[in-house]
């Protein structure tokens, strides 16, 4: 293999997202079926034993793009020379915690990744953070790396656009594959919208289409938003593979890029765009083109959807708020 590998650091890598995930990237669908990549995992301590059974179980998969697999428990080592860096590793609400007590707990785990990433990861460092609170957890770890590039820190809603694409699909009985420029704006929480009004059908505007505001406002939005809900119900866990899938197709879109014509969604610092107040990490509609990203200018913004996103919007302020009065930004 004549290519230089490429570093992913995930954390978390013990976790149900992470066993989804790391087989998936370790054969190659996270950067391309031509890129080797060297995975390093950091895990707490008490959850390194259970990270070398899936080290073990990669090795044992012989994929030829897998140069090699580190395990520790130690942001300075895991981040070092890092190119991708995942961050899944976080702390679920467990009973009794308040909102206020996660953002507080998880500062303590995505402010000294942040530090790390600041001090040792690769000049083009690339982070997606999945952990939830996922936006504010990548405020934090951007907070603390104020020598990365604001832009190289994002957070995942493309699980949020697929269950939507999916959500739209079965609607219309159109393939995802021909329903196109669907957004998902604000946060990955239950604020969130997915706007239909910019996204075509077979090439035919989604709204028009679908015709139906009473599906839009009370099936289609709260089925998405609500959807990592019903899936903790049905399952008794949350959301694992469908979290790594859309985890590998936010980086492959980022790194290869938007296809012609279309775009995805990502939640990244604002630049004010949408009445977006800058610097929140929120979701928008973008393109990527050569391993950067832009959010798409012009789109109309119709009083339906403008509640919406304002609604989102101002839940991520106060995340910001909460996480600025405990010192963590
Ligand atoms: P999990 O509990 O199965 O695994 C989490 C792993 O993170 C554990 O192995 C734990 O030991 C590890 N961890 C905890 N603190 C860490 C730290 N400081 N450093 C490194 N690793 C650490 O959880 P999961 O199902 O894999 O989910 C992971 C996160 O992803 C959760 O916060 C979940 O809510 C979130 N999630 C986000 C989305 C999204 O769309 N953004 C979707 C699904 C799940
Ligand atoms: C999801 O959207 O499936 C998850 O973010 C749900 C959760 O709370 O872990």
């Amino acid at each position: 293999m004549s290519r230089t590998p490429v570093n992913v650091t995930v954390t978390g890598g013990a976790g149900q997202i992470g066993y989804a995930l790391l087989f998936r990237i370790a054969s190659g669908q996270l950067l391309g079926p031509d890129v080797p990549v060297n995975l390093r995992l950091l895990e707490i301590t008490p959850a390194l034993p259970a990270a070398q059974g899936t080290a073990m179980e990669l090795n044992d998969g012989a994929f030829p793009l897998l140069g090699s697999v580190d395990i520790t428990d130690d942001p300075n080592v895991a981040f070092d020379g890092t190119n991708v860096a995942l961050l899944v590793g976080a702390r679920p609400r467990t009973k009794g915690m308040e909102r206020g007590d996660l953002l507080e707990a998880n500062g303590g785990i995505f402010k000294p990744q942040g530090k790390a990433i600041n001090d040792h990861a690769a000049d083009d460092i690339k982070v997606l953070v999945v952990g939830n609170p996922a936006n504010t957890n990548a405020l934090i770890a951007q907070a603390a790396a104020p020598d990365v590039p604001a832009e190289r820190f994002t957070a995942m809603t493309r699980l949020d656009h697929n269950r939507a694409l999916s959500q739209l699909s079965a609607k219309t009985g159109t393939p995802v594959s021909e329903i196109r420029r669907l957004t998902i704006w604000g946060n990955h929480s239950a604020t969130q919208y997915p706007d239909i009004f910019h996204a075509e059908v077979a090439g035919k505007n989604a709204a028009a289409t679908v015709n139906d505001e009473t599906w839009l406002a009370d099936d289609f939005i709260p089925t998405v938003a609500k959807r990592g809900a019903a899936i903790i119900e049905a399952r008794g866990a949350s959301s694992a593979a469908s979290a790594a899938s859309a985890a590998i197709d936010h980086v492959h879109t980022w790194v290869n890029g938007t296809a012609a014509g279309d775009w995805t969604s990502m939640g990244i610092p604002s630049d004010g765009s949408y009445g977006v107040p800058e610097g929140l990490i929120s979701s928008f509609p973008v393109t990527c083109s050569g391993g950067s990203y832009e959010i798409v200018q012009g789109l109309e913004v119709n009083d339906f959807s403008r509640a919406r996103i304002d609604a989102s919007v101002k839940e991520l302020a106060e995340e910001r708020e909460a996480v600025r009065a405990l010192g963590l930004i």
